[in-house]
């Protein structure tokens, strides 16, 4: 049985559609993101999910009953909102045990609740603080504690945090990761951040112009993007693209590429059916920063070409080059020790196994 079924919905606020038609299937304690550009309408359907919107066509099924029409209070869901307003006169306690409190559950009942979510969120020292009292994590997780004590089939997380700084939400990401595989809870969690998406998804449903473009694992949306706003939205640094001719080979097809004045040809060394139609044409090429990496000479090979450094930015662990290929910026992920500087040529080898290649006209993946 599924989790959580959305059934072709529509959702249209007056003459305009936000929602065109969203089918999204997940089973009992996956975790679904809905990720995509601000205004794609991924809190509308989180919204939807929850009861706090009406739904203009389609229906919407949790475990084996359609929700589609159902009040919030009926449909076993709890709800962290990305402004995770607390009560201020509440205590952490009193805050986790609110809404237990409107369902008339006996106090000794409560505190034993309020008990179990205090130890899984490790707040059990702050339960009798009042809320100005709190950093922002530690108000997060109280936001948390009270979905948490509710114990609902579905939990639905919108953007929960987006309002901490970089360094929390990184440590609260892994903690929601550590609580997911803990409690095996199916929850849906709406964000724009495509790092939060790769990092915590089972699945993932990218969202554009209230459309699903794509909905898959993150290693298949990350290996195998439908088109390119999709390859070009998942990833940091972005996957790049660079227009080149293609032509025939003996054995396949070619790039032209040219940098610093001199065009090599790169071979395809992959089977793409689809590319036999763009021969003599221009097509897209999408190649990931870390399909780019510094040979150290020449080597005669056919993926190394000499290309001239625009921009080294050192991260740590690697350093981003970026050079330029067929007039295109273009960045490369290198080892930290590479010699490399700007206005200087550099070796670069191209793994083009696992490049991707597009329509320049439709953005349309070629397979
Ligand atoms: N009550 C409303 N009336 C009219 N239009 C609305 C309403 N609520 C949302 N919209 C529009 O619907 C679209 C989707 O909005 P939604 O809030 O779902 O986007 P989002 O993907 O959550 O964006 P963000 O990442 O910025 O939160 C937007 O164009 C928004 O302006
Ligand atoms: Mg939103």
């Amino acid at each position: 049985m599924q989790a959580l079924k959305i059934q072709n919905v529509e959702k249209s606020f007056g003459a305009i559609k936000v929602l065109k038609g969203i089918n999204i299937e997940i089973e009992p304690g996956q975790f679904l993101i809905l990720v995509g550009p601000s205004g794609c309408g991924k809190s509308t359907l989180l919204n939807m999910i929850a009861g706090l919107e009406t739904v203009s066509k389609g229906d919407i099924v949790i475990g084996d009953r359609t929700v589609t029409h159902l009040d919030p209070k009926d449909r076993d869901i709890a709800m962290v909102f990305q402004s995770y307003a607390l009560y201020p006169n509440m205590t952490v306690s009193q805050n986790i045990s609110f809404g237990l409190d409107i369902a008339k559950m006996p106090k000794p009942e409560q505190k034993v609740v309020v008990d179990r979510v205090a130890k899984m969120l490790q707040i059990e020292p702050l339960l009798n603080r009042k809320p100005k009292a709190l950093s922002g994590g530690q108000r997060q997780r109280v936001a948390m504690g009270r979905a948490l004590a509710r114990d609902p089939s579905i939990y639905l997380f919108d953007e929960p945090l987006s309002n901490l700084d970089a360094k929390l939400r990184v440590e609260m990401r892994s903690e929601i990761k550590e609580l997911h595989q803990r409690e095996k809870t199916t929850i849906v969690y709406v964000t724009h951040d495509q790092i939060e998406a790769m990092t915590l998804a089972d699945v993932i449903a990218v969202m554009k112009d209230g459309e699903v473009q794509q909905f898959g694992t993150p290693q298949e949306i990350y290996d195998n993007p439908e088109n390119q706003f999709i390859a070009g939205f998942m990833g940091s640094p972005s996957m790049n693209f660079v227009p080149c001719e293609l032509s025939k080979s003996d054995d396949g097809y070619e790039l032209l590429m040219e940098s610093a004045g001199k065009v090599t040809r790169l071979l395809v060394n992959q089977d793409i059916p689809g590319l036999a139609q763009y021969v003599g044409r221009s097509v897209v090429l999408g190649v990931r920063p870390e399909q780019i990496t510094q040979v150290s000479e020449d080597k005669p090979d056919s993926m190394v070409m000499p290309c001239a450094v625009e921009i080294v930015e050192p991260t740590g662990p690697d350093t981003m080059v970026t050079i330029r290929l067929n007039g295109v910026k273009t960045v490369c992920r290198v080892h930290p020790t590479a010699i490399c500087s700007p206005g200087e040529p550099m070796f670069l080898q191209f793994d083009v196994t696992k490049a991707v290649f597009f329509d320049p006209e439709t953005e349309l993946r070629i397979r």
